[in-house]
């Protein structure tokens, strides 16, 4: 069995009660809107932000267990049971929304090995089934205290989210982004929603020790750029039925990414011009495709791309180090190594 699959055994109550939350927080009287949202919502991802915030929770000394805690510490306990699940739902929403309306903007028209919403019903239906999670990410916050955490750290973290976007989509034909332009970009697009569903976890389990609040958000931050510099290889190195959307994306959108931005700086001028004129859409996708195949080959992009990303979820288990050695502890930090050694 992998990491990933014995992490998913290990949290597997949870992960069930959070899929019912899902469907059920999600549910539409219209059958048109249920249908469409339960395409994306059911739709076979991994649910590594819900994860986050299960085993940051339980890291925490928070239990998740339902019936364990009613027995033995009360009602109040069993309504922040379950706040876990909940707050797992509404993170692994705001992901599946912020999907619905990057596939829009990317153009994309396979994710999770399914047709993208604007494939199968067009644009307007997307960006609206978009906003309906969004909404209904709303309603599940509003039920909870009001001294909650919950509602501003989301808050600042779709913000960041569309700032990301949006700074990113605004430099698209902008050739000499710098890397660390592109890292502070990915650590708002991508970051902060895995950096929060850290906090939201630990903020359960022990809202008063800002260091293990802390400790996880920085775990957070850390995978999440390890996370999309894996994504941004992925998408010129697996293969598509496995990742479950169509590779080679990115270059077809002309879109700089991580490893391009790295092949940039280490090829020679020629190479540098080729790069240039390939990242345009109207040049011929075979001619581009291979072109960077052969550049990545030759400067070892590949491998040199998930040597940062392994640098960052070395970082990411570095910050656990004061976290008490218990299996949620060993999980989060195989998860980190997860991130870079996925195929999919
Ligand atoms: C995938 O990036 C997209 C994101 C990580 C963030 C998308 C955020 C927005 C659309 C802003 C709006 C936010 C909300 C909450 C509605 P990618 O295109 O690099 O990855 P991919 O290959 O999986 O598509
Ligand atoms: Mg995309």
């Amino acid at each position: 069995m992998s990491s990933f699959d014995q992490i998913v055994e290990l949290i597997a109550d949870d992960l069930s009660a959070i899929e019912v939350k899902l469907t059920e927080h999600t549910a539409s009287e219209y059958s048109f809107v249920d249908m469409a949202v339960q395409h994306v919502v059911e739709g076979g991802g991994k649910r590594l932000r819900p994860i986050l915030v299960v085993l940051s929770a339980k890291v925490c000394g928070y239990l998740t267990d339902n019936s364990r805690l009613s027995e033995s510490i009360g009602r109040r306990v069993v309504d922040q049971g379950n706040d876990a699940h909940t707050l797992a739902a509404v993170v692994e929403l705001i992901h599946v929304a912020s999907l619905v309306h990057d596939d829009v903007l990317d153009e994309a028209a396979i994710r999770r090995g399914r047709e993208t919403l604007q494939t199968k019903w067009g644009n307007k239906v997307a960006v609206l089934v978009g906003d309906y999670l969004h909404a209904r990410v709303l309603s599940m916050l509003v039920s909870r205290r009001a001294d909650d955490p919950a509602m501003a750290i989301l808050a600042d973290t779709t913000q960041a989210m569309c700032e990301g976007e949006v700074i990113h989509a605004y430099k698209s034909g902008d050739f000499d982004i710098s890397e660390a332009e592109y890292l502070k970009i990915i650590s708002f697009k991508t970051g902060k929603l895995i950096a929060a569903s850290c906090t939201l976890g630990a903020h359960l389990g022990n809202p008063t020790d800002t260091q293990q609040v802390e400790a996880l958000t920085i775990y957070g931050q850390h995978i999440g750029t390890a996370f999309q510099i894996v994504d941004d290889v992925l998408d010129f190195t697996e293969d598509a039925d496995k990742l479950g959307k169509n590779t080679f994306g990115d270059l077809r959108e002309g879109k700089l990414t991580f490893p391009i931005i790295y092949a940039r700086t280490v090829c020679d001028d020629d190479e540098k011009q080729m790069l240039e004129k390939v990242l345009n859409p109207n040049t011929d996708e075979a001619e581009a495709i291979t072109f960077v195949e052969a550049l990545f080959q030759r400067y070892g992009v590949e491998a040199h791309c998930l040597k940062v990303a392994q640098d960052y979820a070395d970082r990411a288990k570095a910050a656990l180090t004061d976290l008490p050695e218990i299996p949620p502890r060993i999980a989060l930090e195989q998860l980190a190594d997860y991130v870079v050694s996925r195929e999919s």
